[in-house]
């Protein structure tokens, strides 16, 4: 079955086609995040006004670059929630359009079940239940994800989420948006065990909290300031990288031994982080967990993970009709 998937839910303008949920034949990406880099964060006006001018010319790219016609896709997914909801609009109306006009089934993604859903473009025996921790500039759930469409929360952040974390440090930091690509670049060259850290005190054993991570660092700055002192920035990237990823590494193996879960697998834009890849993959192998990470193509926002997900959706009779709306909020557990 070959589904066009569509993604822009904050400033990933994205198409894509995918058989059967895991071979993809065409991803295609425009990004207005080097724009949205001027202003230090996504401004969501601009990215909508972004998917407009760019949506049709990636759907024609999708199928051209998958050798194929409208005619020969089987259905259309759109991401309809979470997310700016101006953006997520431009979306689902293209799709709707696109499947009324082709007379094509129309089948609404949850973005956070797509970000789970890139494991599968990748690892061909990955199927649930598994363990999740899906992070993003938007969410961080630790999620069991018990069958294709039912989910789990088990816990979540009770603040920022870790992507949005990374990001606000970044810009305390004067290093460039996106905070988690740039925050990893500069930790390469710094002593992660060079500014102490507080582990953030919060309710619920397996939700996380980064508020007060992010204000140490910004008082660390402040204090620096006043001092006449600058912080040393590879230092200060390295330590916060460390802090985020073993908060994340220690609550998803938590969960994962608690729950004795066989299966542990990461997802989301935070999910490119090599040091959270790494402490996950080596304490879930302590756990005799199987671990499977997304590969850092499908890590951030993309619309291959949205025809993924779509596949296991449309089998699970989760199609919509023309008065498809997009949500700026939904649970990803949502039935
Ligand atoms: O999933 P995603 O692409 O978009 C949302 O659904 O939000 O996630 C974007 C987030 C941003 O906050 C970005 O800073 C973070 O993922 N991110 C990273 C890395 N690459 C992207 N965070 C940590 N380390 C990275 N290498
Ligand atoms: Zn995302």
């Amino acid at each position: 079955m070959l589904i066009l998937g569509f993604e822009s839910t904050c400033d990933e303008t994205a198409a894509a086609v995918v058989e059967d949920g895991r071979t993809v034949h065409s991803n295609v990406i425009s990004s207005s995040v080097k724009e949205q880099a001027l202003y230090g964060g996504v401004v969501p006006e601009i990215a909508s006004r972004r998917h407009i001018e760019a949506v049709s010319a990636v759907a024609e790219k999708a199928l051209a670059g998958a050798g194929l016609g409208i005619a020969d896709i089987d259905a259309v997914a759109v991401s309809f929630a979470p997310g700016l909801i101006g953006a997520v609009l431009v979306g689902v109306n293209y799709a709707k359009g696109l499947a009324y006009a082709a007379g094509k089934p129309l089948v609404p993604v949850h973005h956070l079940r797509g970000h789970i859903a890139a494991n599968y473009l990748t690892h061909p025996e990955l199927k649930p239940p598994f363990l999740c921790l899906v992070a993003s500039g938007g969410h961080s759930h630790i999620v069991a994800v018990q069958d294709w469409c039912r989910f789990n929360v088990l816990g979540r952040t009770v603040d920022d989420a870790a992507g949005e974390a990374f990001d606000k440090v970044a810009r305390t930091l004067g290093l460039p948006y996106p905070g988690g690509p740039s925050i990893a670049q500069a930790a390469k060259s710094g002593d992660a065990k060079a500014y102490r850290l507080p582990v953030p005190r919060v309710e619920g054993k397996y939700n996380v909290s980064f508020s007060g991570l992010k204000t140490a660092v910004i008082n660390e700055v402040h204090n620096a300031a006043q001092r006449g002192e600058n912080i040393n920035v590879p230092d200060m990237a390295a330590s916060f990288q460390e802090r985020i990823a073993q908060i994340l590494a220690k609550k998803l193996l938590a969960a994962a031994a608690d729950t004795g879960a066989k299966t542990v697998v990461l997802a989301g834009g935070v999910a490119a982080n090599g040091r959270l890849r790494q402490l996950v993959n080596d304490g879930a192998q302590k756990l005799g967990a199987r671990v499977y990470l997304p590969e850092l193509k499908y890590c951030g926002d993309n619309a291959a993970m949205i025809a993924a997900q779509g596949y296991y959706e449309y089998l699970d009779g989760n199609t919509a009709g023309l008065a498809l709306n997009g949500l700026p909020t939904l649970g990803i557990d949502y039935r």
